[in-house]
């Protein structure tokens, strides 16, 4: 029996009926259809998603709905019906008023005496999915540059100084080819990766003077402080090794790890450039900016000691084009 599907343990309720209950409980839009394409069933989530009311969905089949005259080729639900077996389609549907959804349709046959009578449809609005997904994308790009303008307003010296970072970053990594997703990871590092400055006290990060070894050594946590800051964003957890890695060194001189080589990630070397390129690039209150000679020349000398030589050579080549020439000071 079809209603033995669905009120064998619950209180005797008959299918249909307990459809409507779960119906209105789920964030899950469904209809229920029979092999006409007639919809006996639809909750208010799938009425929302398509912008029709209810009644408009009930007193027309699912393929009228779109204006058409028949059903769509190719049809699943009609091949469910055929075949007595679920499957799950992706469909463009179009809404009543003309816009369109990307719908995630899974087609559950539902049998009297072997033979299917109904399709109940569960319908996953994936646009609505990938628009939150844009949404919360957007929300933590936001949130970083929230948080940098925080750290700027902290250090005078920071002050464009992360945004410049992410920008030769970005940059480096175009030249170095690197996929998008990795692009995705320069520019959140590149943004974040003095962060951990936050929890340095004011007075050492903007000492005129020399620091103490010890004031030198309050400077030094800011990687790993950064790395355990973002730690906590399930979204950056690639981001936390690239920002404790960006003071690491080519030839293991560097810190907090000592890591040497191709230990570091690839992203911390970049950055590690492209950190250096701005402190040589700016002007701070006891030196001028350093020309692009000056700069060139110190990553050619420092290729293969301290800094990755296949990065020093894609920095040698942009500052070669001028493409960094608007970026820096
Ligand atoms: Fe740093
Ligand atoms: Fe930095």
């Amino acid at each position: 029996m079809a209603d033995s599907v669905f009120n064998l343990d619950f209180e005797k309720i008959a299918g249909e009926k307990l459809l409507q209950i779960l119906g209105e409980r789920t964030p899950t839009s469904i209809a229920l259809l029979d092999r006409d394409y007639n919809v006996h069933y639809v909750n208010d989530r799938l009425a929302s998603t398509l912008a029709f009311s209810k009644d408009e969905i009930l007193t027309k089949r699912c393929f009228e709905l779109t204006g058409k005259t028949e059903p769509c080729p190719g049809c699943m639900m009609a091949r469910v019906f055929q075949s007595g077996k679920k499957a799950v389609s992706m469909k463009r549907q179009t809404r009543k008023d003309g816009s369109a959804v990307t719908l995630e349709i899974h087609d559950i046959p539902v049998k009297r005496e072997g033979r299917v009578e109904r399709v109940i449809e569960f319908l996953v609005d994936k646009t609505r999915i990938r628009e939150y997904r844009d949404r919360l994308e957007q929300d933590f790009m936001a949130l970083t540059d929230m948080l940098t303008q925080i750290l700027d307003s902290k250090d005078t010296y920071t002050a464009r100084h992360s945004r410049c970072v992410r920008d030769v970053s970005l940059a480096l990594a175009r030249k170095l080819e690197m996929p998008k997703e990795q692009e995705f990871r320069m520019e959140v590092a590149g943004m974040l990766h003095d962060i951990g400055k936050v929890g340095v006290p004011w007075a050492i990060l903007n000492k005129p003077g020399r620091l103490t070894d010890e004031e030198f050594g309050v400077i030094r946590t800011h990687p790993a402080r950064g790395a355990e800051m973002v730690a906590r964003f399930i979204r950056f957890r690639d981001i936390g090794p690239i920002i404790r890695a960006h003071h690491e060194r080519y030839d293991g001189k560097g810190y907090p790890d000592g890591l040497k080589g191709e230990e570091i990630p690839l992203e911390g070397r970049i950055i590690a450039a492209a950190d250096c390129f701005h402190a040589m690039a700016s002007r701070r209150s006891y030196k001028e900016p350093r020309d692009r000679r000056f700069i060139k020349e110190e990553f050619r000398k420092g290729a293969g000691t301290h800094f990755d030589p296949w990065v020093a050579q894609a920095m040698l080549e942009l500052l070669e084009t001028g493409e960094l020439t608007e970026i820096g000071g």
